[in-house]
């Protein structure tokens, strides 16, 4: 189990300090898919580095397993079984594929087992496992490996941000699979997905809607997820509005 207590985090801004989090009180229980969602600069990347160790929290406590890994590191975190899939991911010039697949799994993978990850983000592996990860990877394919190393790693704790970005939809209904069949598999482990999406939403068992640096709500799928929609549809009919209102008064205007 994962647990944020109080947390909070501040950066420097032109000599000024801005507050991105602010006293998060977050859980993430064991054999749980939790997904967290919200609108964009709301914090949820940045909590994701806070739980990877990216960056330190300015307050509060972080504790996995009831042990609190607040000045743990990033390796000391991924030790302990914190897996982590960037929203954005990095490149390595001069490792392949397969190099990366196996320094994530930390066991002796062979090819096929290698590949069994590739093929699950929907990459056909043997194009794939030996090419190097540099600035010849697509952005979408870039990601899909990046997803494969973290499902490589069955990590206790496996936090990926917004897997659908730059994925297309043949893959992304794949990667759902791949999510789903982790959430049903599911043993002494947690998975934590920050997504924008329905289908990925769908297979939550709990919903952490974050804004504004704050935890706004937490709740079962059933109870959070009703309220997602009535919120966008409002939304949507403001956003509407406000496009006749404008396109009224600029012909009033004439
Ligand atoms: N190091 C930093 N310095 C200044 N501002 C930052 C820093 N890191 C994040 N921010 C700001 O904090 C806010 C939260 O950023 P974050 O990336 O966590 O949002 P997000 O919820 O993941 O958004 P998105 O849905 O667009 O991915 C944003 O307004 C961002 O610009
Ligand atoms: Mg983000």
């Amino acid at each position: 189990m994962l647990e944020l207590k109080n947390i909070s985090f501040q950066v420097d801004e032109a000599g000024k300090g801005k507050e991105i989090i602010r006293n998060v009180n977050m859980t993430v229980p064991d054999r749980k898919l939790i997904v967290v969602t919200g609108p964009n600069g709301g914090g949820k990347s940045t909590l994701a580095k806070l739980i990877a160790g990216i960056e330190k929290p300015t307050g509060g406590r972080i504790f996995f397993g009831g042990e609190d890994i607040t000045d743990r590191s990033i390796t000391e975190r991924a030790r302990m079984g914190i897996g982590y899939a960037f929203q954005q991911p990095v490149r390595f010039k001069g490792i392949r594929v397969l190099d990366l697949i196996r320094i994530a799994a930390g066991r002796n993978l062979n090819v096929a087992d290698a590949c069994e990850y590739l093929y699950s983000v929907g990459l056909c592996a043997r194009d794939y496992v030996n090419r190097e990860v540099n600035a010849s990877l697509s952005g979408g394919e870039l990601k899909r490996i990046e997803i494969a190393t973290v499902l490589a790693r069955r990590a206790r704790l496996s936090v990926f941000d917004e897997p659908e970005a730059g994925i297309d939809l043949w893959s992304f209904r794949n990667l759902i699979d791949v999510f789903r069949h982790m959430r049903d598999t599911i043993q002494d482990s947690s998975i934590l997905i920050i997504s924008h999406q329905e289908r990925i939403l769908n297979i939550a068992d709990e919903i952490i809607v974050v804004k504004d640096g704050v935890v706004e709500r937490q709740g079962s799928r059933g109870e959070i997820y009703p309220t997602l929609n009535a919120g966008a549809a409002a939304l949507a009919t403001m956003e509407c509005k406000g496009r006749i209102l404008a396109a009224e008064q600029e012909g009033g205007a004439e």
